[in-house]
């Protein structure tokens, strides 16, 4: 038996429960991982309330890394002993060990550890897709990031000024403003005392940007459309505020014959080939030290409901782990 944190209903925080399971043995095609470090994503509380549901009783967790313990049949890419990380479906990385699918694992390269990989992999890939595949943002370009003190926040407006864009970055609260900006953000807006398209206008000369990346959603999404320059790209990846309203389809010309699109790392990642691009363009960027990780908040696993708490609370910068 190991431990792990389970619910059994949708629900808030409480509904975290730390639980003795059983692990078997892998099957064809998988391997059981003993996790050092797991990932705090903020899809883990969609998954968590149902608004994205799972079926009952569910593991939580899509991101972490570990030792392979045991391997099934039918697996060449990896070996016992190997140090691996992941960041996709099915759930189950809350958890000190699991089996699970060996087609999602990656090898960890040297250079980078456990505790970095699991904080890295799902947000960081997400930043890669975001910006070097869906809108492939180019050197002198001017880009608006929404919440660039978050997880995903911090690895965008980092790697984002790494490919010499300039960085217009929104967030909560000054401590925040401070972070965004000694993490490659040029122009920080607080949103929460600032009109940001009334500022990006300015700063733009009026022109708007020619992408935007909106993981805050109902609260920000209406306006983000207004900032963008004609033909622009509205990159709508999460909900953090709520899911937004929906969008009247004149408005796209209105505004410019604007885009949008509500994209999921899983999509890009879903061949083996896709998976490794991806990670290893992230892992490279890392090893350059051009992307720093920011690890600002550990906890014990078992305490993952109080980590879900100051998440939804946007009392966390950068990323979160979570120590089995
Ligand atoms: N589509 C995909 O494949 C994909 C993959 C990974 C992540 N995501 C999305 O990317 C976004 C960032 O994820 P993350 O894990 O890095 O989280 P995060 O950015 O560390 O945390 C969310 C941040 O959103 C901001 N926010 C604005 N309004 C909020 C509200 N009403 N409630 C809570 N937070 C609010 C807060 O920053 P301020 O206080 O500065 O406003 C908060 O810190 C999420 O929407 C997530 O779902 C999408």
């Amino acid at each position: 038996m190991v431990h792990a944190i389970r619910i059994h209903e949708h629900g808030g925080p409480d509904v975290l429960k730390w639980e003795e399971v059983e692990v078997n043995n892998p099957g064809p095609g998988e391997i059981r991982v003993r996790h050092t470090a797991i990932g705090l994503n903020y899809i883990d509380t969609y998954l968590r309330t149902g608004a994205r549901p799972l079926p009952m009783p569910s593991i939580l967790g899509l991101e972490a890394a570990g030792v392979v313990e045991e391997i099934g049949s039918d697996i060449t890419h990896l070996s016992i002993g190997d140090r691996i990380s992941y960041a996709d479906m099915p759930v189950g990385a809350y958890s000190e060990e699991r089996i699970m699918p060996a087609h999602i694992a990656v090898k960890i390269p040297d250079g980078i550890d456990d505790a970095v990989a699991a904080a890295a992999m799902l947000k960081g890939m997400t930043t890669q897709f975001l910006i070097r595949q869906l809108f492939r943002v180019e050197p002198g370009m001017t880009v608006l990031l929404h919440a660039a003190a978050g997880g995903v926040g911090l690895i965008t407006s980092q790697w984002l000024n790494h490919l010499g864009a300039t960085v217009i970055g929104t967030v909560g609260s000054k401590e925040k403003a401070k972070l965004a900006s000694e993490n490659g953000v040029h122009h920080v807006i607080n949103y929460n005392e600032e009109n940001f398209v009334e500022n990006v206008r300015d700063i733009t000369d009026g022109k708007g940007v020619p992408v935007v990346y909106d993981g805050v959603g109902k609260d920000t999404l209406p306006d983000s459309m207004k900032c963008l320059s004609p033909l622009g790209m509205l990159a709508c990846f999460g909900n953090a505020s709520g899911a937004p309203d929906p969008v009247d389809i004149m408005d796209l010309s209105n505004y410019g014959s604007i885009f949008i699109t509500r994209p999921m790392l899983f999509h890009y990642t879903a061949t083996r080939q896709a998976l490794e691009e991806c990670a290893n363009d992230l892992f490279e960027v890392i090893n350059s030290g051009a992307v720093k990780v920011g690890i600002n908040q550990t906890y014990p696993l078992k305490d993952t409901a109080q980590a879900h708490r100051d998440l939804e609370g946007r009392k966390t910068t950068g990323s979160t782990v979570l120590i089995p």
